[in-house]
């Protein structure tokens, strides 16, 4: 495991003042639901303050200074986006609302043009809800075939009937890069060198990947990749498609209105260029260009540091509740094959019990189904507890989330 990374988390966590509340009145606030959002630093939210207080204007629509002004930090931000996953042309960035509505987009965009029944779209048992009830919804209404890679035991992709299930009838594979439920790491670049020889397109959710590790679009191979602003110190409402720009340009419109249209007439419209043609209607404005202010922090800190950073933590966290009474912990055995994430049970305590009590003592997790009912349901349990790091946590917040579940195995009078 790295050692040798440089991240201050004193200094970073000064820039972050929610992270110096107290709740429940008087314990420490102790944020561990950053795979659910992150918290966000003083720098986004004065930059989103910048732009309401001294530029606030449409984009794209006048010529006025304040238009011509939001426009540009609107389109700067969409650079920077670009840049930070080595996108070869900022015009592959598309602003959505979110993960899901970028997934949302691919499947009706890409998938009511160019699928017919009896295709085959390959997806797996470890995807979060988004990317598995638009491909359903696609299936009921055009009649394809929805496939699933299934997940095994430790948590990993079953690689061996991923090479059985994409087939030459597949044509679209759509899968995370890292489990929001488990946190483990899917071997994309397996996937999608199964999807290249088969010809098929690939979609990578990227919601929590990119925001703790580096992704390089120009050498990752996928076709389109979709994540959030917000969970990575970004603000809420803002999401990202990146797509190659062929594809992009000869997919249909998402959402018909203001700014993605070339011409209007009473009989028929057409189109405008790639972004435009996916970006109907006033955009979240201030959010992206506060997502331009994250990236630049994040930048600062570096994806490899923040990466080390959450492994090392990880590692520590595994070891530490290893040595729980009763406690399962679900997923992969290392902080290897893992971001930040662990989700885990104990023996006869219901998780929002646990989280309860988590949050009594001032730790905030996600307790519940994560939105991966079917990760749930292969390991048998209807919900689990959820304990997710970022840039700012630190070991001594770990050593307050053993503390709060050696809390509740006292308080249900659970035996070891
Ligand atoms: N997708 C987010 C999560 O995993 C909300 O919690």
């Amino acid at each position: 495991m790295s050692t040798s990374y440089q991240l201050d988390v004193g200094k970073i966590r000064r820039d972050f003042p929610t992270l110096k509340r107290d709740v429940n009145s008087g314990a420490s606030l102790v944020y561990l639901d950053n795979a659910a959002t992150s918290q966000r630093p003083v720098q986004v939210m004065a930059q989103i303050t910048r732009f309401y207080r001294d530029h606030n204007s449409n984009i794209h629509r006048g010529i006025h200074t304040l238009s011509v002004e939001a426009t540009e930090m609107f389109e700067t931000a969409r650079s920077k986006v670009g840049q930070f996953i080595n996108a070869q042309d900022s015009r592959e960035i598309i602003f959505t609302r979110g993960t899901t509505e970028s997934i949302n987009l691919v499947v009706n965009s890409w998938g009511r043009k160019f699928l017919k029944p009896g295709d085959e779209v390959v997806i797996s048992e470890l995807e979060h809800h988004s990317n598995i009830v638009p491909w359903q919804m696609l299936r009921d209404s055009i009649g394809i075939e929805l496939r699933y890679i299934p997940m095994l035991d430790n948590g990993h992709l079953d690689m061996e009937t991923a090479n059985k299930i994409i087939g030459p009838k597949t044509k679209m594979v759509s899968i995370t890069a890292v489990s929001n439920a488990l946190g483990t790491i899917v071997p994309v670049d397996e996937v999608i060198a199964l999807a290249k020889k088969q010809e098929a397109l690939v979609l990578i959710d990227c919601a929590q990947s990119v925001p703790h590790m580096a992704v390089d679009v120009e050498s990752l191979g996928a076709d389109f990749i979709a994540f959030s602003a917000h969970k990575m110190l970004g603000p809420t409402g803002v999401g990202v498609l990146w797509g190659k720009l062929n594809i992009l340009e000869s997919m249909d419109p998402f959402l018909g209105g203001g700014d993605m249209i070339l011409t209007v007439n009473m009989e028929h419209s057409t189109w405008a260029e790639v972004p435009s043609k996916f970006e109907a209607g006033t955009p979240n404005i201030g959010g992206v260009i506060g997502f331009g202010a994250a990236i630049d922090y994040l930048n600062d800190i570096g994806i490899d540091n923040i990466r080390a950073h959450e492994m090392e933590l990880t590692g520590y966290a595994l070891q530490k509740m290893s040595d729980i009474p009763g406690i399962t912990i679900f997923g992969p055995d290392t902080a290897e094959e893992r971001c930040g994430v662990i989700s885990f049970a104990l023996e006869n305590i219901h998780p929002h019990d646990i989280g309860q009590i988590l949050d009594d003592n001032g730790v905030a997790v996600r307790a519940g189904h994560h939105c991966a009912q079917p990760v749930m349901n292969f390991l048998g349990v209807p919900a689990t507890v959820r304990a997710s790091f970022y840039i700012y946590n630190t070991k001594e917040e770990i050593d307050a989330l053993v503390s709060g579940l050696l809390v509740a195995i006292d308080l249900f009078g659970v035996k070891s």
